[in-house]
């Protein structure tokens, strides 16, 4: 027991229960919150330090003629101090009980959080122009399935069966197998849907045909799942500088106006003759820049006339009928606009990147 509370006792010994009262109610006007509280009960009521319970174990200090009033009156005090207690603990609960609710108050005078929009990825921005063009220069727009059979993405392409030209398209193949036991593959070019809407419609056609594709393939130009873009252009009378001059205002619209193109030959078995399309470099416009290499052109796609036993295969009269074919690389494509120098930057969600390419 404290000193000053000794002193403070009774003559009859014991200490002076009424100052230690006067104390308690000190206190408890102290208390300012809920630290505090806890404070206070632990100086009174607590089990370790409490004085109450000293004030209990001092009963046998006390004269045993004075134990029934010492007694009554530590049993006094205690009520009071228990009261007390719970006297400041609601207040303080009820005070916190209303600092919650302001907290959760929506303040209509505070400025409006913006929402975190999303963005459009650099693929799909690059597609939407390619559709807008085209739709803009009289193309509609034709999808087909992921998972082909072989005679779409090979054999009516004119990939015969066994020949090395189905080598270089790093094909992955299904378990699934088509009408003639032949497995299905992921379609490793959008080409096949030119093979589709040949069947389906009669000339004059012209689509395009966007959408995903699969090649065993992987390092920074080349990702196993990357995005074409193909086209299509069936009537009479097509000829190579329909191709061209398609082309030319497909490069000038989705660049710049004063890129130019060349075309270089190049073998595809569905087409005949074959091309390869060069864009100047968009960066260096064709001087020579690190982008390009120092060679002023970058590759942009695949080209041709459209292989009159392909035409026939899907039951038009390559007689009368001609077409130009031509394939891209969605990536690519926004790899060289945006210069992205890695693929795989595309495909990881970094929000970094997606943040940088707005236009
Ligand atoms: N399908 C070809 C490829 O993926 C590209 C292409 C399409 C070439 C159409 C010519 C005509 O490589």
């Amino acid at each position: 027991m404290a000193e000053a509370e000794r002193a403070r006792a009774p003559a009859g010994g014991g200490p002076d229960l009424q100052a230690l009262a006067r104390r308690f109610e000190e206190e408890e006007a102290a208390v300012a919150d809920r630290a505090g509280w806890e404070e206070l009960r632990l100086a009174w009521v607590g089990r370790k330090a409490g004085r109450l319970r000293a004030l209990l174990a001092g009963m046998k200090d006390v004269p045993p003629e004075e134990r029934r009033a010492y007694g009554q009156g530590v049993n006094e005090l205690k009520k009071r101090v228990e009261a007390g207690l719970a006297e400041l603990d609601a207040r303080l609960a009820r005070r916190e009980r209303e600092a919650d609710r302001r907290a959760a108050a929506v303040d209509v005078t505070l400025p409006g959080r913006r929402p975190a929009l999303g963005t459009v990825h650099p693929v799909t921005r690059v597609n939407r122009d390619m559709e807008r063009i085209f739709t803009e220069l009289g193309y509609s727009v034709a999808e087909g399935p992921l998972a082909e059979d072989d005679d779409h993405n090979f054999e009516a392409l004119n990939f015969p069966r066994d020949h090395p030209a189905r080598d270089t398209q790093d094909t992955f193949f299904l378990e699934a197998t088509d009408d003639q036991g032949r497995p299905l593959v992921l379609r490793t070019h959008t080409s096949p849907v030119q093979i589709r809407t040949m069947r389906e419609r009669t000339p004059p056609i012209r689509v395009i045909c966007p959408g995903q594709v699969f090649r065993c393939d992987n390092d920074l130009r080349h990702s196993p799942v990357f995005h074409q873009v193909e086209g299509l252009a069936i009537d009479r009378g097509i000829t190579v500088g329909d191709l061209k001059g398609t082309l030319e205002a497909f490069v000038r619209r989705l660049f710049t106006p004063d890129t130019r193109m060349r075309l270089r030959p190049s073998h595809f078995p569905f087409t005949e003759p074959s091309a390869e399309v060069d864009i100047t470099c968009p960066f260096c416009h064709g001087d020579g820049c690190a982008v390009c290499s120092d060679t002023g052109w970058m590759e942009i796609l695949g080209c041709g006339m459209v292989d009159p036993r392909v035409l026939a295969g899907c039951g038009i009269d390559p007689a009368v009928y001609s077409g130009f074919a031509f394939g891209m690389g969605c990536d690519r494509v926004a790899m060289i606009r945006y210069g992205i120098p890695n693929i795989r930057l595309l495909f990881e969600n970094d929000e970094r990147l997606l943040r940088q390419v707005t236009v």
